[in-house]
């Protein structure tokens, strides 16, 4: 039976990014993904990376194309009651940005780091089962050619997102689920048109949210609240573009162009306690989903795998287990910070169909107008100060 120092479920952002990290220190990993390479290179996702995360991928190395490629913003705009509201990152924040790259991107520049480094990166193959978590955990998979087979390691990290199986092996005794599920949803394109401006845009409007991001000069990327049972076969191209022209109303000027890709979201809280169980560690959205307003859920992910991987190097190097065993109480923090986050954002920019909480929303908008301390909050937030900011020091792992 084939065997491994670390079995990593899932090629997403913390799969990969865990994968690496556990390689620049000599401890081997297979990631076993259920996805085509093509497929999971081409999944279009969200693309704002915390200064954090930034640094974290330049200091270990997977960060040059980004470097390139990525756009740095210093600032992101509200649009509400008619006027626009720039938060100055650098002067709120004492110098971070945030860098506009398409998470899809990210995961080609760390599949390429992998294989170049003769990494094991089993594409097309799903783990069905996770078996033997308190002592000699072993992952069942799926196989390209159909048959089924089992890969022994010394530890699991569960990073197979928010659909996968390994959130389901934390035994129902221990596993705690807290989960708020939001009454609308996302609808968003990928269309070959400039964006509407050079910034972000998040627009609170009347007929309800929008969202004017990016991914180069040339390609935008818009979003729009719709109802949360919504389909997209109503909407046609040009009907998404004149509801973005009428929520952006005078905030920008939009160039509507050929949609490339469009999709719904679910807008949905969530959040697993514990993220470990015996050889078993969850990272990710394996263990935690954030509504994307915030734009924090690639983020969390490097988080997470940052914080494993330091524990299992403690493990490996000198057979100290106090950062596994205390792998859910440090994740849980940046975790809940990300949370309170994005479940804010979200609270205060989507058209809410209730007068005391529109209310709420005027109020908290009008501080942010008014008031430096609270820019100040949302700044520090939005570019990851509680959060990837934190952890830049600890990489690379040394
Ligand atoms: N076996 C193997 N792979 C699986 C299985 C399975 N049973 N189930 C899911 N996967 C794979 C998916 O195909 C996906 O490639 O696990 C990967 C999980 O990746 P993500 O969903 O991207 O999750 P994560 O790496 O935690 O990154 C979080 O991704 O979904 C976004 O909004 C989310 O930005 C956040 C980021
Ligand atoms: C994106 O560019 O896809 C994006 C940006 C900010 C968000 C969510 C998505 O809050």
């Amino acid at each position: 039976m084939p065997r491994t120092q670390v079995a990593i479920v899932g090629a997403g952002p913390a799969g990969l990014l865990l994968s690496h990290l556990l390689h620049q220190v000599g401890i081997r990993s297979v990631v076993l993904e259920s996805r085509s390479r093509a497929h999971v290179e081409q999944r279009v996702r969200a693309g704002v990376l915390e200064d954090g995360t930034r640094q974290i991928l330049l200091r270990c190395g997977v960060g040059e194309r980004m470097a390139r490629q990525g756009l740095v913003h210093e600032g992101v705009n509200f649009a509400f009651e008619g006027s626009l509201l720039h938060f100055d990152f650098p002067a709120l924040t004492g110098g971070h940005t945030i860098t506009v790259y398409g998470q899809q991107e990210v995961v080609k520049d760390l599949i390429r780091a992998r294989l170049e480094a003769a990494g094991e990166v089993w594409f097309e193959c799903e783990a069905v089962a996770v078996q033997g978590l308190e002592d000699r955990p072993r992952v069942v998979y799926r196989a390209p050619d159909g048959s089924q087979d089992a890969l022994e390691a010394d530890f699991v990290a569960g990073c197979d997102g928010s659909h996968g199986v390994t959130r389901a092996c934390l035994p129902a005794s221990v596993r705690r689920v807290y989960e708020r599920t939001y009454p609308f949803a996302w609808l968003g394109i990928l269309a070959e048109a400039p964006p509407a401006s050079h910034e972000l845009i998040y627009v609170n409007h009347p007929r309800g949210f929008a969202l004017f991001s990016m991914r180069s000069p040339t390609l935008s990327r818009n979003y729009l609240q719709v109802r949360a049972d919504e389909s997209l076969d109503g909407w046609p191209d040009d009907r998404i573009w004149e509801e973005l022209a009428r929520r952006v109303d005078r905030a920008a000027s939009l160039t509507p162009g050929p949609v490339r890709e469009k999709g719904l979201t679910p807008l949905r809280s969530l959040v697993v306690e514990p993220v470990q169980y015996g050889r078993l560690f969850l990272a990710g959205d394996a263990a935690h989903v954030v509504p994307p307003t915030g734009a924090k859920g690639l983020n969390l992910a490097v988080c997470d795998v940052v914080v494993l991987a330091r524990a299992l190097q403690d493990y490996y190097r000198a057979g100290d287990e106090t950062a596994l065993r205390a792998y859910t109480e440090r994740c849980l923090e940046h975790v809940w910070q990300a949370e309170h986050f994005s479940w804010w954002m979200t609270s205060i920019l989507h058209r809410l169909d209730d007068r005391f909480e529109e209310g709420m929303q005027r109020a908290q908008l009008r501080a942010l107008r008014r008031s430096e301390a609270a820019r100040r909050y949302l700044a520090e937030n939005y570019t990851g100060v509680h959060t990837s900011v934190r952890y830049v020091e600890w990489v690379p792992l040394t």
